[in-house]
């Protein structure tokens, strides 16, 4: 065997290794994606199930488990599935969104193969395209911490995974042709709670469960409580938190948290509500916690929300913290506990908006509205098809003038440490999801960000997590540390602004092209528009 024989043998050998961690354990599902009719709210409608459900089945996974998943789309649209706050470690390419993922025709299938590397926590996946999420095709993602990882609270008896959201009475076709044509989404007509409005919760007196919460909404902020019980925080997005007590959380569309609530009142039957916020007309949705020896139903009066007010909600926001001294299955990059201490590499200033073009309504980030290619963006880069996708058009800093349409990506070095301030200067609440990565969320203030504003950031002790909200003419302050090369989503997770332009995508990259920082095509990847018939 020659030296270069050799050579390329090991190679081999270290990607089988890195691709595919031999000691940890490998999980298969088959999906297969279908209609069918569902009543959520009275009037039987359409819903898209996953094997028969809707919501779709539950992932209960394994820190490090690696997941080979099958999805057969027997819709009579292209379909994608994303992994809301799953990392891909080197892998964007299974991040399941039209810029890196080719959609998955009718009667076809792709099976995709991550890893839930060293994340424990809360998360949940969607339909990623065409608003397919209207219809449903979310589910739970549950990851779980691996035997003999210490968690920083004790094993709770069970859990209860609750995905809450608004919901709307109108099909997705119809909301996509609605958007087409340059209307706003409608309000919403209800809160779900897993699909439907009357779910049960039981357990036994005494006992301490965990609440797993994920706002799978399209557009609305949730407020969740529980009538007579504390709920402490014990988790956000895959961040241990600091444990405070709350009598009600607010969520946002795109985030989960978990809690853990001891069934420590007398016996009877609870109100678990969730209502919307910062909406005119309040929709609440309730469900029932049933204490196992229980004879009472629910009574009394619902427990109240909290003032509706986006700044009760900044200071609650304030109080999510870290927990410094917990050990957790996050990855601990060098450094990363003293996340205050690094120098931004440089300072990111991304601006909303809702501006009409061509007489619609679009939604913009610094006046460049995002439109999808018919080519995805990892694909044209990996096989270097030009005029896919623009690097030039999306300023790092809200430029004035008209807005436009483009495919902006923006470009950023491997390790990078970046400032970004999400400015809303709407009058509505957003929602920014960052793909690939969590975030430290060091600072939430009103009106206009300015450098001063910098002296008021937590630069000890915020936690870390994927999707931030950004209140009404306020702004939010998150650093993140560039450690997961890939093309990553960054976007609205309130799903009409995402599909009508408010995105762009962040190539985070090395000139060298090297396996240890970043995953090869895979083989069965779907290959569409001007990418199709290639090979690697
Ligand atoms: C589709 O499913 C078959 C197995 O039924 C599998 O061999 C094939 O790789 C899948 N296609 C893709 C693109 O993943
Ligand atoms: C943080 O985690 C530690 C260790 O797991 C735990 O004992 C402690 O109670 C937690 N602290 C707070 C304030 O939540």
């Amino acid at each position: 065997m020659g030296v270069l024989a050799l050579l390329r043998v090991l190679v081999c050998c270290c990607v089988l290794v890195s691709v595919v961690n031999a000691e940890d354990p490998y999980r298969y599902y088959t999906w297969t994606v279908t209609y069918g009719t569902a009543s959520p709210i009275g009037a039987p409608q359409q819903v898209i199930l996953i094997n028969g459900q809707f919501p779709g089945p539950r992932l209960d996974v394994v820190t490090n488990d690696n997941i080979i998943l099958n999805l057969i789309n027997k819709l009579d649209e292209p379909f994608l599935l994303t992994w809301n706050g799953i990392k891909q470690r080197k892998n964007s390419w299974q991040d399941g969104v039209l810029g890196t993922n080719c959609p998955i025709p009718p009667n076809s299938n792709y099976t995709y193969k991550f890893q839930t590397k060293d994340q424990i926590g809360t998360f949940f996946y969607f339909p990623s395209t065409q608003m397919h999420r209207a219809a449903g095709g979310y589910g739970a993602i549950n990851v779980y911490q691996r035997p003999r990882i210490p968690i920083p609270y004790p094993v709770p008896t069970g859990d209860f995974t609750l995905l809450i959201g608004d919901w709307f009475k109108t099909g997705h076709k119809v909301l996509r042709q609605s958007l087409d044509s340059g209307k706003l989404l409608p309000s919403p007509d209800a809160v779900l709670i897993n699909g439907q409005t009357r779910s049960t919760f039981s357990g036994d007196p005494g006992k301490t469960y965990m609440f797993k919460i994920s706002n799978v909404g399209l557009s609305t902020s949730i407020n969740f409580r529980i009538q007579g019980h504390k709920m402490k925080l014990v988790e956000v997005e895959g961040s241990h938190t600091v444990q405070n007590y709350y009598d009600s959380l607010d969520i946002h569309v795109g985030q989960s948290a978990a809690f853990l609530v001891t069934l420590d009142q007398p016996s009877k039957d609870y109100y678990i509500v969730a209502s919307t916020r910062f909406t005119r007309r309040v929709l609440t949705a309730t469900a029932v916690l049933h204490y196992s020896n229980s004879r009472t139903p629910v009574s009394g009066p619902l427990p109240a929300a909290p003032p509706n007010q986006p700044h009760w909600s900044m200071q609650q926001a304030r109080t999510l913290r870290w927990n410094l001294t917990a050990n957790a299955a996050r990855p601990n990059p060098q450094g990363s506990f003293h996340y205050g201490k690094i120098i931004p590499s440089r300072t990111i200033v991304l601006a909303n908006s809702a501006p009409l073009i061509n007489g619609k309504q679009r939604y913009a980030v610094n006046q460049v509205s995002y439109v999808n290619a018919d080519t995805p963006l990892k694909l044209a880069d990996y096989f270097n098809i030009p005029g896919v996708f623009s690097v030039n058009a999306l300023q790092s800093l809200p430029s004035g003038g008209p807005a436009s349409v483009g495919t902006s990506i923006i470009t950023a070095a491997l390790h990078e440490f970046l400032e970004i301030i999400f400015q809303n200067n709407e009058k509505e609440i957003q929602s920014w999801h960052l793909d690939g990565y969590d975030f430290w969320v060091v600072g939430y203030g009103k009106g206009q960000w300015n450098r001063d504003q910098r002296s008021k950031y937590n630069l000890v002790d915020t936690l870390t997590r994927h999707t931030a909200q950004v209140y009404p003419n306020s702004w939010t302050a998150i650093l993140v540390s560039l450690d997961n090369q890939g093309m990553w989503n960054v976007r609205s997770a309130q799903w009409a602004r995402q599909y009508l332009g408010q995105q762009f995508y962040l190539k985070v990259w090395t000139p060298v092209k090297s396996l240890a920082n970043e995953y090869d095509m895979p083989s069965n990847a779907l290959l569409c528009g001007k990418a199709k018939g290639r090979h690697p």
